[in-house]
């Protein structure tokens, strides 16, 4: 016989064993019965789920199922994490720990945002054009006893251009994204004011005290703006100002805004407040 004829007449054989066997029994101690299965309330129905990093594939729904990843050696608990955007230029994260449930389902509820775990946002990097930040020094009356914050720094340019042709005291600039830190501090070079200035990694919504600040700059999203709204209120001393490209903070209206064509051609709309 051939030796093709062999190998259909083994695969045959494989087939039909594999057609013929029973299921294993359900008392048997198999793989499936120890995973954990997923029933996650999500926010949004399009939304992307993953858990301890693992995306989970899935259609848009507002209930989503699934068998979890195998819990990792060293963790006792799974974090589930949903993202979503709600623009062009916001992405929200929400993140739970639950415990495993081996051959169980495990309700994980993320529709609404947990105080005690408040949502992380990031905004994508678009920078405001250099003349529309003059704008802004101008409004803020931006001037030599100042110290200047710019909350998502992006390329330094803010805090930069305030230190350069507004003589501000000091420039602080923070920043998620450590590419932006990194261009922010070669722009601080190239413009030789490394000695007035500090560009740094971090989450702004995590920021806990803003008191060193007389100017704070924005060009971040109302939602941002939002959460940022109480520390600035809270912390910033009587005096200081806050100038906003573009968005605004809810129902704190502010004291000024100006809306004017740019050199791009382009229509941009900035608000000020001043701490009483
Ligand atoms: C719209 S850009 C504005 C950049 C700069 N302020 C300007 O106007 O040219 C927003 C910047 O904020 C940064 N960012 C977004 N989310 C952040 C967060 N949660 N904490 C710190 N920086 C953040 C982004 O990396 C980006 O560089």
């Amino acid at each position: 016989m051939s030796h093709f004829r062999w190998l259909a007449i083994f695969l045959g054989a494989w087939l039909l064993g594999l057609l013929l066997l029973p299921e294993p029994s359900s008392g048997q101690d198999t793989t499936s019965s120890k995973q954990t299965k997923m029933r996650v309330l999500v926010p949004q129905k399009r939304c992307k789920i993953s858990v301890d990093g693992k995306v989970i594939e899935g259609k848009a729904a507002d209930v989503r199922e699934f068998t979890a990843p195998e819990l990792k050696k060293d963790k006792k608990e799974y974090e589930v994490t949903v993202t979503w955007r709600t623009n062009n230029y916001t992405r929200f994260y929400r993140s739970k720990k639950v415990a495993p449930k081996p051959g169980g389902v495990v309700e994980v509820d993320l529709r609404e945002s947990d105080p005690t775990n408040p949502d992380h946002i990031e905004i994508r990097f678009v920078p405001t054009p250099n003349d529309v930040v003059r704008r802004m020094c101008q409004l803020a009356k931006v001037s030599k006893d100042d110290v200047v914050f710019d909350l998502g720094c992006g390329d330094g340019r803010m805090v930069l251009i305030a230190l350069d042709e507004f003589k501000a005291k000091r420039g602080v600039g923070i920043d998620l994204d450590p590419q932006r830190i990194k261009e922010s501090k070669e722009n601080a070079e190239r413009m030789k004011l490394t000695d007035k200035v500090e560009f740094r990694e971090g989450d702004v919504l995590k920021i806990k005290d803003l008191s060193e600040a007389s100017v704070v700059l924005l060009y971040m999203g109302d939602d941002v703006n939002l959460r940022l709204r109480p520390i600035l209120q809270k912390t910033l001393k009587p005096g200081s100002r806050i100038v906003s490209h573009r968005f605004g903070m809810g129902d704190w209206k502010p004291d000024r805004s100006e809306t004017f064509e740019a050199a791009d051609g382009d229509e941009y709309t900035i608000h000020l407040w001043t701490i009483k």
